[in-house]
């Protein structure tokens, strides 16, 4: 056993600033495929993408569960390649040592007369190469030349490994059966089957799941058929990167809550999932092909997952697999479908080339989120979700430090180094505010929106970085490249890019403050040492929305501990806050119970983070109580020895971290 190597909270040299990169910024011309260029760059890939062309994937599986909750998938990955450079050598393909290759072949090449022999056996070894992967050598027997085709049988068996998580029934909402479900980003997906495991490589999937009887198999996929012998066919008719390849199966249904979407989940939660989403989904959809240019994905499904998720959302493409705590009752937390929907666009259609470059994908659909958000709910309401997002950022640099290496938008990301382990609000947070900034330069937000379609339409099925993406905006706009927006001091695309720190621009989020000021003006009344009872009963805040509240709250905790005595009086005065089923309201009430050592609100936080495992929520919380007394220490403890197994594993390991723990390598 040895730790982790990497993490944000040791405060270790967790990527080292690279070389820095003063090249000037030069649009790719267009005959060069952007995401062939891109591959071999990816330092958290063992494969030789860079010297194939990987022209489709098929997966055929069998799912068998086992009776204490963890199973197997066994079956056979079909890898249809294309020898882009001759003599490439041996093929390298990103897998983990949880995954059993049984055996590689060579199968004959389309249009062999049948009754020829099966395929060819390979040679094949598993090499070390990370913490969270391996790379698997398959030996060709000869050498290729360009343009040759290939196709590669694999029979593995993937067990539990971090991308495949297998739950027994009692961790899911219904108790009765088990529940398994993939989740690929970032690294993960090397654990569900051998492949270019990077996101600069995509190509079209298809595959059959065959499952135990009564059991429902859904996957990220174009079609979703259901055959004989309990066997799902799918098909993916668009290509992707190998970290949007995504399966779940257990007791599941669904309900139709538009025309081009239906909800999924486990029977217990379809009702209240019907009527959270019916008739909603379709206009966030609208707005975005109105903004953004076609959806080209067909179908729009979401996927109720069990409680420990580790995510709001993740956008795996036809089917966005979320968190059940949005199940709200009062369509509260959509922002989180709208994100979601947003990456239809930018992440999965344009993707960043490397885990580097992640903000192309968060703050490109952060700026994307908020401008359908602005279309169907206004301003206001968009800025004042804004303003909490921009809290988060806040947050974030103070706990780090704004020159943490991790808070520039490009991330040097060190062989060897996890890049699930550089998550932060960054390029969310700080990518909305670039993109923000190149909108400001432009000046005109119609202009805006033609250039985030045109960008689409230019880059669409292709990865990317932050150089073509800049280089387009400035092929783009001729007469702003003419003026050097690229290089006005103190806003250097480069400074963007390459320096950690605060955000040299912000947006102007005044629109949302006829909502803010009243919940600004309420923070400060509960804040003073003598409370001005009368001036607080005068504000209602039943009639605040969920934005409103969680600003207010996040407001309070900036300003706490309160003054003796303060929070039990607010906690009594507002058990719509106090006792608030909502996640976000839950998040920051318990953080508050916490700043201000709260003792008998405790059991808040022990409920709280037994309910579910999402990790923006899990994790603030357990800093929260090992930054605190030796109570809050001890709650610590006690709530993850309990809960620890329903938790995802990189969940799992970042709390160890948090409390000392040691951590098993993955
Ligand atoms: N793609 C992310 C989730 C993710 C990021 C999974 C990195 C694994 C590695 C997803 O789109 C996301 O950002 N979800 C947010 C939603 C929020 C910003 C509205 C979440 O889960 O909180
Ligand atoms: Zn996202």
């Amino acid at each position: 056993m040895s730790p982790i190597t990497a993490g944000l909270r040791r405060g270790g040299p967790l990527c080292l600033p690279g070389p820095r990169r003063t090249s000037p910024i030069t649009p790719r011309s267009p005959a060069r495929p952007a995401m062939a260029a891109a591959a071999g760059r990816d330092a958290a890939s063992a494969s030789s993408a860079g010297a194939w062309e990987l022209r489709h994937l098929h997966l055929s599986l069998r799912v068998a569960f086992a009776a204490a909750g963890a199973g197997r998938l066994r079956g056979t990955a079909r890898l249809e390649l294309r020898c882009a450079r001759a003599g490439a050598g041996p093929l390298l393909l990103d897998a983990h040592p949880s995954l059993a290759v049984h055996r590689a072949a060579l199968l004959p090449p389309p249009g062999t007369p049948p009754g020829s022999p099966p395929g060819e056996p390979l040679p094949v070894e598993s090499r070390p190469f990370a913490s969270y992967g391996s790379a698997l050598h398959v030996a060709l027997p000869r050498p290729l030349s360009a343009g040759q085709l290939l196709t590669l049988e694999i029979d593995y068996e993937a067990g539990e490994g971090p991308g495949v998580c297998w739950l027994a029934p009692e961790q899911t909402a219904g108790k009765q059966k088990p529940y398994m479900y993939t989740q690929g980003q970032a690294v993960l997906n090397r654990s569900f089957f051998p492949g270019f495991d990077t996101p600069s490589v995509k190509c079209t999937y298809s595959a059959t799941v065959q499952v135990p009887e009564g059991f429902t198999a859904v996957m990220s996929a174009t079609s979703w058929e259901k055959q004989d012998n309990n066997t799902f066919v799918f098909k993916m008719s668009q290509p992707i990167p190998s970290y949007l390849i995504a399966l779940a199966v257990g007791d599941i249904v669904s309900a139709e809550v538009g025309p081009r979407s239906r909800v999924w989940a486990e029977p217990c939660l379809i009702e209240a999932a019907k009527k959270e989403y019916d008739g909603v989904i379709e206009e966030f959809l609208a707005v975005g092909e109105k903004l953004f240019g076609p959806y080209v994905w067909g179908r729009y499904d979401i996927l109720f997952m069990p409680p420990s998720f580790p995510f709001g959302g993740m956008e795996n493409p036809c089917l966005t697999f979320v968190t059940p705590c949005l199940l709200a009752g009062d369509r509260s937390l959509v922002d989180v479908i709208i994100h979601e929907i947003s990456h239809s666009w930018f992440g999965n259609l344009v993707t960043n080339a490397t885990w580097g470059e992640f903000w192309l994908n968060e703050g490109f659909t952060m700026y994307a989120q908020r401008r359908i958000s602005t279309e169907v709910y206004g301003s206001a309401y968009t800025c004042l979700e804004a303003a909490t997002g921009r809290a988060l950022l806040r947050q974030h640099m103070d706990n780090t430090g704004e020159d943490h290496p991790l808070n520039k938008l490009r991330v040097i990301i060190e062989p060897g180094v996890n890049p699930d382990d550089t998550y932060n609000e960054t390029p969310y947070e700080k990518g909305y505010c670039f993109v923000s900034y190149l909108a400001h330069l432009v000046g005109d937000q119609s202009k805006f929106d033609a250039f985030l379609q045109a960008y689409v339409n230019r880059f669409k099925f292709q990865s990317i970085t932050a150089d073509d993406a800049l280089g387009f905006f400035l092929e783009y706009f001729p007469e702003l490249k003419e003026k050097g927006v690229d290089s006005i001091p103190g806003f250097e695309f480069d400074r963007w890019l390459n320096t950690p720190g605060w955000p040299p621009f912000l947006p102007d989020l005044s629109p949302g403050e006829q909502l803010m000021k009243p919940a600004d003006e309420l923070a400060e009344l509960w804040a003073a040492d003598s409370l001005n009872m009368e001036a607080i009963e005068a504000m209602d805040i039943t009639v605040w929305r969920t934005y409103q509240l969680v600003y207010f709250l996040d407001q309070v905790l900036q300003k706490s501990p309160l003054p003796e005595g303060n929070v039990e009086r607010l906690s009594k005065m507002y058990p719509k806050i106090s006792k608030a089923q909502n996640a976000e309201l839950r998040l920051r009430w318990c953080q508050i119970v916490l700043k201000n050592n709260l003792e008998a609100e405790y059991s808040k936080v022990k409920d709280f983070l037994h309910s579910q495992g999402k990790q923006k929520y899990t994790l603030p919380l357990y800093r929260a109580m090992w930054a605190g007394s030796e109570s809050a220490r001890a709650l610590a403890m006690e709530t993850f020895s309990a809960t620890a197994p329903q938790l995802h594993v990189n969940v799992q390991n970042y709390v160890k971290k948090i409390l000392g723990l040691e951590v098993v390598e993955d």
